[in-house]
């Protein structure tokens, strides 16, 4: 039996880790798991989960990290995740990186591999700014380098667009902060565990993805 693949979407907010996942879909046949929908889906339903982590969204800070794990390490127990999984927006932290592995090695698994997707700040700010997401698809687009015609579904109709609330600037200075010090030390830690590939994400969409089938070609 082949192992589960457990890859992981890192990156700052903004770097087009929502839209590559959406783009990696058929090319990795694993579920994408989003710790950043989850907090929305039940933000959406108003779960106490949800209005909890509305409090730390609203602010651009991290959601504390035994509810991001427990919620996490919930999802990835489903059956849909035995194959593995593609993980975007989790881990964040070093607790989370770590019992994260500690999770996977109860089983016997382990991380395959980590795709640090590569973006300078003002293009981060740029991309936020015109960032447009779909309430029926939770697909992200944008209002110029994405427009929601291209919806794979064709279930967007403009109507069903709306931006996300910690998108407003001095949110994302904030989001840009809390990548640098608290998770961007994850980057030396998935590096020196020799599972870390770099990929230039400042490139049009379609060869971001391209990138990161290359980064993926020998799992
Ligand atoms: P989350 O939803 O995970 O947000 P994020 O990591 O800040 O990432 P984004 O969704 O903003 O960006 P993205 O990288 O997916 O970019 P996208 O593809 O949309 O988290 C939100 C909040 O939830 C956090 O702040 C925190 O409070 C909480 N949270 C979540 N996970 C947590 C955790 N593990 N621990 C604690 N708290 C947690 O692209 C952005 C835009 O750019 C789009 O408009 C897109 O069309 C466009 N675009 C993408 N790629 C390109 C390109 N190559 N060229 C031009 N445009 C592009």
């Amino acid at each position: 039996m082949t192992q589960p693949q457990y890859i992981i979407l890192l990156g700052p907010p903004g770097s087009g880790k929502g839209t590559q996942a959406a783009n990696l879909r058929e090319h990795l046949d694993l579920p994408h798991v989003a710790s950043g929908d989850l907090f929305r889906y039940n933000l959406n339903n108003e779960t106490e989960l949800g209005l909890k982590a509305k409090t730390y969204m609203d602010r651009g800070k991290l959601v504390p990290d035994d509810v991001t794990i427990a919620m996490v390490l919930d999802r990835l127990a489903r059956p849909d995740c035995a194959a593995g999984a593609l993980l975007d927006g989790f881990p964040r932290t070093l607790p989370q990186a770590q019992a994260l592995d500690a999770a996977l090695a109860e089983g016997g698994h382990a991380i395959s591999r980590v795709l640090n997707i590569q973006v300078p700040e003002e293009e981060v700010v740029n991309r936020l700014s015109g960032r447009l997401i779909c309430r029926e698809c939770q697909e992200p687009f944008h209002k110029i380098y994405k427009p929601f015609e291209t919806c794979p579904y064709g279930k967007c109709y403009g109507e069903h667009l709306y931006q996300r609330d910690d998108d407003k600037p001095a949110t994302v200075r904030n989001r840009l902060k809390v990548y640098n010090d608290q998770t961007s030390p994850l980057i030396a830690y998935y590096r020196e565990q020799g599972v870390l590939v770099d990929v230039d994400g400042a490139q049009p969409i379609t060869e971001v993805t391209a990138s990161l089938k290359a980064a993926l070609d020998d799992l």
